[in-house]
C-alpha cells in the first residue's frame, strides 16, 4: 500500500517486493503473481538466483507493507515533558518548561541515559526517518546522532542555536554557537562516511528571536558551505511573530528574515507556517521551501491553523511533523488524524464566519485518509528533499518501510468481520479505502509489527 501521488492509494494485492540487502534498495514488485520466489527475483535481477540466497517473508492477510512514516519536525529533548503546558501559549511554555528542560542537556550523561528510549520509542511509532532539534550542547546532540544511528534510524540533526534574548542558563555565544555547529557538522559527517549515510546533520537555527544577525548569518554559510538542509520555525503564533519582526524592524517579513541570511531555499524545512501573509507565501513559494505541517501542536499550544491546501495549491511542499513536545505524541499516525481534524475545523469556521457558502475551492475539501498517508511518506520524503530515494514502494528507492498488522494484540482496529461496511464493500477498491480510514483514524504502534530502514529490520514485535 503507498501514494506515490497526493489522493491516490495505490494497493497492489497477492504480490511480492524484493529487496537487496547490500544496497538496501527495492529491486523489483509485483502484483497477482503466482510466481515463486526465486522466479520474482530472477526475472528482477536478470540472472538466475536461487532461493538459498533468498529471505522470504510472508504477510497475513491482515497485514500490509507500506513505506516508513516521515517525521518533518520533532524535538528529541522535549520528550522530558511530554503532555506538561499545553495550557500556555508558545512562548510562555517556552520560557516556563522548554528551556529548563533543554538546559539538563548539557550533562552529556543525561543525553546517554535518556535518548536511547525517545528513538526505541519513535522507531517503535514506525517513524523511519525524522528531522530532530537537539539542544544547543555539541555533546550531547552527538549523543543523539549517535544513538539514533546505532537504532539504524535515518535522521536529520541539528544543533539548535540559540544567541539572542535567551535565558541566562540557556544561551551561548554567537563565536560557540557557530564553531559548535561547524563542529557537529563534521563530528556527524566523520563518524559515518560511507554512502549510505543514516544521520545527516541539518543547521537549526532555533528561530528569529533567538539568534543575532550575525548567527544567521553564518548558519546561511555553513549550510552553503556543506550544502547541508536547513530547519526552523515559522509563523508558528502571533507573539512570536511580532517579537521576530522586532528584531529585526527592516525586515519586510518573517519569512524576509530567513531568506536574507540565505536560510530559506530548496533545503528549507520550515515548521509550523500557521500565519504566513501572502507575500510569505510566494517567497516560500519561489525559494522552493517546504513546510512540516504540525497540526498537534498547533492545537495543543493554541497557535492556530494552517492552511495546507492553500500551500500544495500553491505548489509548496508539505509534510507532517509531531512537534514533540509541542505535540504530545510521537505518532505519525497521530499526526495524519490531526491534519484531518485542522483541516475540517478550518473549513468550518470558514463556512461560519463567512455565510453558509457551499465548498468551492480545493480549500474547502476535506483532507482524505489517503492525502494524509501522501503527507506523512511521499510528501514527508520530498520535504526531506529524498522524494526520489523514498517515500513509496518503487523500483529503485531505498526500503525504508513498515509492515502494518490490523488484527494485531490488543489492535485498537476492529477485525474486517467486525466491520461490516469493509466486510460487504462493493468492490475491493472500496474495501481498502475504508480500511486505509481505519488505519488512519484508529491504529496506533501496537499496529506497527515490524520497521525497516535501508533493508534492515530494526525493529518487531
Ligand atoms: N519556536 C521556537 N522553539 C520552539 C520549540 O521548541 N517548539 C515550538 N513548537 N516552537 C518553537
Ligand atoms: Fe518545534
Amino acid at each position: 500500500v503507498d501514494t506515490p501521488v497526493m489522493g491516490q492509494l495505490r494497493v497492489r494485492t497477492n504480490g511480492a517486493l524484493g529487496v537487496d540487502r547490500s544496497t538496501g534498495r527495492i529491486i523489483g514488485v509485483a502484483e497477482q503473481t503466482e510466481l515463486s520466489s526465486a522466479e520474482l527475483v530472477s526475472s528482477w535481477v536478470g540472472q538466475i538466483v536461487h532461493s538459498e540466497a533468498i529471505e522470504s517473508i510472508s504477510l497475513t492477510a491482515d497485514q500490509f507493507l507500506m513505506p516508513g512514516l516521515i517525521d518533518t519536525h520533532t524535538h528529541a529533548p522535549q520528550f522530558a515533558f511530554l503532555g506538561i503546558g499545553h495550557d500556555l501559549p508558545l512562548m510562555d511554555w517556552l520560557n516556563k518548561y522548554t528551556f529548563k528542560h533543554e538546559s539538563e542537556f548539557k550533562d552529556a550523561d543525561l543525553a546517554r541515559r535518556f535518548y536511547k528510549d525517545v528513538i526505541a520509542r519513535i522507531v517503535r511509532n514506525g517513524v523511519t526517518f525524522a528531522a530532530y532539534y537537539g539542544t544547543i550542547h555539541l555533546e550531547s546532540n552527538r549523543v543523539l546522532a549517535q544513538t539514533i544511528r546505532q537504532i539504524g534510524q535515518r535522521a536529520y540533526v541539528g544543533k539548535v542555536c540559540m544567541d539572542a534574548n535567551s535565558p541566562a542558563y540557556y544561551s551561548e555565544s554567537t563565536e560557540d554557537s557557530l564553531r559548535d555547529t561547524e563542529e557537529f557538522i563534521r563530528q556527524v559527517i566523520g563518524d559515518d562516511e560511507t554512502q549510505q549515510r543514516l544521520v545527516t546533520p541539518i543547521v537549526t537555527p532555533r528561530f528569529v528571536p533567538t539568534c543575532s544577525h550575525e548567527c544567521l548569518e553564518g548558519l546561511g554559510a555553513l549550510a552553503e558551505k556543506y550544502q547541508l538542509p536547513i530547519q526552523s520555525h515559522l509563523c508558528e503564533n502571533p507573539s512570536e511573530i511580532e517579537f521576530a519582526k522586532s528584531c529585526f524592524p527592516d525586515s519586510p517579513s518573517y519569512a524576509h528574515i530567513y531568506h536574507k541570511y540565505g536560510l530559506l531555499n530548496s533545503r528549507t524545512i520550515m515548521a509550523h507556517c500557521v500565519h504566513l501573509s501572502d507575500s510569505e507565501i510566494a517567497l516560500m513559494r519561489e525559494s522552493k521551501a517546504s513546510v512540516s505541517h504540525c497540526p498537534n501542536s498547533n492545537f495543543s499550544l493554541g497557535s492556530g491553523i494552517a492552511d495546507i491546501r492553500r500551500f500544495i495549491d500553491e505548489g509548496i511542499p508539505v509534510g507532517l511533523g509531531t512537534d514533540v513536545g509541542g505535540g504530545y505524541t510521537p505518532s505519525i499516525l497521530d499526526a495524519m488524524r490531526m491534519a484531518a481534524a485542522a483541516n475540517r475545523a478550518l473549513i468550518a469556521f470558514r463556512r461560519d464566519s463567512g455565510g453558509d457558502q457551499p465548498a468551492r475551492s480545493s480549500k474547502d475539501k476535506p483532507l482524505e485518509a489517503a492525502e494524509a498517508l501522501f503527507l506523512a511518506t511521499q510528501g514527508g520524503a520530498r520535504v526531506m528533499g529524498m522524494d526520489e530515494q523514498l517515500g513509496s514502494l518503487d523500483t529503485n528507492k531505498l526500503f525504508d518501510a513498515i509492515v502494518v498488522d490490523m488484527n494485531a494484540p490488543n489492535s485498537p482496529v476492529p477485525s474486517v468481520d467486525a466491520t461490516p461496511a469493509v466486510r460487504d464493500a462493493d468492490s475491493p477498491d472500496e474495501a481498502w479505502r475504508l480500511r486505509l480510514e481505519q488505519f488512519v483514524f484508529l491504529a496506533d504502534d501496537r499496529n506497527i509489527s515490524r520497521v525497516y530502514v535501508g533493508g534492515k529490520l530494526i525493529h518487531s514485535v
